[in-house]
């Protein structure tokens, strides 16, 4: 199949932006700041946003966010009767996949930290490892939704996991031993799931799916969320990047990532 050239465009537009983000990835795993303290701290972090990160604007999180749902709709007897199945699969299936991921950077911080560091605990980094940046990450996408509906869905998926940046960079580090190759463990299990994310995206969206405002509207809303991860990833990796770069980064100037659209069930 072939991607619409509305779609090649607006992913050409994306594109900038995803490679922003894994420039900060990229500045923390490779530079000269990073210790077991900061690899603990960021790690500490990605797990709370597996765990709490909002799901559908509810505080509940990720994992028992769409467990409660579901138990709620089922038991109340609506599956199939007003409440679609295949929603109910993809519930069950993102409380599965965020808590896989959270169990898999858990594992990697248990493996790098020390007797006297704490160990994790997902009810204490939601009121401890909560960080500003990230919650402002949030909110926009959940104003987002709110306002535009199923493009504002759209979008956050688009940006989710910014192309799968801090996964891919962290697979990198495969065989550099130590933490590294925790952290390398970790980012593998999660690659595959937010690559998959990110095509709910632009899933069956062909020529004729949105209108011109619509298209435009998508790639305005992926690109500010876009803008918003750079202070969440800076925050979260202890600032690698500067505050000058970082501004460059939210004007798009990074050379694009290579979508991969074989990978995405496109002709390349
Ligand atoms: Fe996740």
């Amino acid at each position: 199949m072939r991607a619409s050239s509305e779609l090649r465009h607006l992913i050409d537009a994306v594109a900038p932006y995803w490679a922003g983000e894994a420039e900060v990835i990229r500045a923390y795993f490779d530079g000269p700041k990073r210790t077991r303290q900061t690899d603990l701290d960021w790690l500490a972090r990605q797990c709370r946003k597996e765990f709490w990160d909002s799901f559908d604007g509810h505080k509940e999180g990720l994992f028992i966010g769409p467990l409660k749902l579901l138990v709620d709709v089922g038991s109340a007897e609506q599956i199939d009767r007003g409440f679609d199945r295949h929603e109910a699969l993809d519930l069950a299936e993102g409380a599965f996949q965020e808590f896989a991921h959270y169990v898999a950077f858990a594992d990697a911080y248990d493996a790098i930290r020390n007797d006297d560091d704490p160990p994790i605990d997902p009810y204490r980094l939601r009121d401890l490892e909560s960080w500003a940046e990230n919650e402002a990450l949030s909110d926009l996408r959940a104003r987002h939704r709110r306002e535009h509906g199923e493009i504002g869905k759209r979008a956050g998926f688009l940006t989710e996991g910014g192309y799968c940046s801090l996964f891919s960079e962290g697979m990198r580090l495969k065989g550099r031993g130590g933490s590294d190759d925790e952290i390398a463990r970790a980012c593998a299990v999660v690659y595959d799931d937010e690559f998959e994310h990110m095509l709910k995206g632009i899933a069956g969206l062909g020529r004729a799916e949105l209108s011109v405002a619509a298209w435009r509207l998508l790639e305005t809303l992926a690109i500010e969320q876009m803008r918003a991860r750079f202070y969440m990833r800076n925050a979260q990796f202890a600032h690698p990047v500067s505050a000058a770069r970082i501004e460059e980064l939210r004007a798009g100037r990074s050379k694009p990532v290579a979508f991969d659209y074989r990978r995405a069930g496109f002709d390349p």
